[in-house]
């Protein structure tokens, strides 16, 4: 697993351990949950990875490194194009050369969200450099590795790992904290958990399936209906969930109206059957972790 000392990454490093997978926690900077063996790599390059696969020797590899914030990839632009984008090349060369089954994370993000529930089969048409960047790195995990698959994860919700908080956390961790948090009520997702998402990677795994998949959750929502979802569940006062429209949003990236996804190819495929969101939300780290 690349990138497990991420919000996910690290999660689904954890989840699949505890399903009895040996995984390599390949890391940079964050540290990895406890459990899996950890192995810190900065993959900056084609030897880098050569040398991760040569210490880990997987059958298998999750790749979930990423730049994530899209700020970061609108003010970072040429390592948004190296992590996002170059990087799953090299990993699927490499993948490739040495027969490795290859499943690397992607994003609800790659869509322009002008309709509801996008199936694999929509054309992606990304909004900001954090988008453009994770499409470019699909196209190149499923060019370069023909054991490859590739799954969009919808926004993540439930428990993350590491410093930084989930959407659900997000909500707790402030509202507790006495802040209020400011929700789109036009910006709609279909949220997951890390559980949902580690139970298809390990169909994935241990199966040959290739090419790509949606992982979204089981209902479509607004930000704003969400964090309302979040307070209630955590008995916090519900008006700290501030409404508001995407038009008021300042900031160097655009955001995407509505990326729900249709996750019925995972679910006839894999048995993919996402957990309902309000048991997800019930699991978020209340307070932030250092
Ligand atoms: N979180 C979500 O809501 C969400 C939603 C949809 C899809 N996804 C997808 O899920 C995957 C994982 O996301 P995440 O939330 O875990 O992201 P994250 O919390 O930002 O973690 C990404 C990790 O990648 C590592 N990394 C970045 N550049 C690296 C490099 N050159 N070499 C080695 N490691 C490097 C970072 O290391 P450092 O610790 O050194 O920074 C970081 O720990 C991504 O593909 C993302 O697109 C996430």
């Amino acid at each position: 697993m690349t990138g497990a000392g991420g919000l996910l990454g690290g999660r689904l490093a954890a989840l699949l351990h505890g399903q009895g997978f040996d995984v390599t926690a390949a890391h940079r900077h964050r540290a990895p949950p406890v459990g899996p063996a950890p192995l810190r790599v900065d993959l900056a390059g084609a030897p880098d990875v050569e040398r991760m696969l040569d210490e880990a020797r997987p059958d298998g590899v999750v790749h979930a490194a990423v730049i994530s914030r899209a700020a970061d990839c609108e003010t970072r632009p040429d390592e948004a194009e190296r992590v996002n984008a170059r990087l799953p090349g090299l990993l699927a060369e490499a993948c490739a050369g040495r027969g490795l089954r290859l499943v690397a994370l992607s994003t609800d993000l790659v869509f322009a969200g002008d309709r509801s529930f996008v199936s694999e089969a929509d054309p992606p048409d990304p909004l900001n450099e954090y988008g453009r960047t994770k499409r470019a790195g699909e196209q190149a995990v499923l060019l370069g590795c023909p054991r490859s698959a590739v799954v969009r994860v919808a926004l993540v919700l439930g428990r993350g790992h590491g410093s930084r908080a989930t959407s659900s956390e997000s909500v707790v961790q402030a509202l507790r904290g006495g802040r209020r948090v400011t929700l789109f009520t036009d910006e709609y997702r279909t949220p997951v958990d890390p559980e949902s998402v580690a139970d298809a990677l390990a169909r994935l795994l241990q199966g040959a399936a290739t090419g790509l998949f949606h992982l979204g959750g089981p209902e479509r929502v607004s930000r704003y209906e969400l964090g309302l979802r979040v307070a209630r569940a955590f008995g916090l006062p519900v008006d700290g969930v501030v409404p508001a429209v995407q038009s008021e949003h300042q900031g160097p990236d655009r955001r995407a109206p509505d990326v729900s996804l249709d996750s019925s190819r995972a679910r006839r495929e894999l048995g993919y059957e996402p957990r309902p969101i309000d048991t997800a939300i019930q699991e978020s780290r209340p307070t932030r972790s250092s």
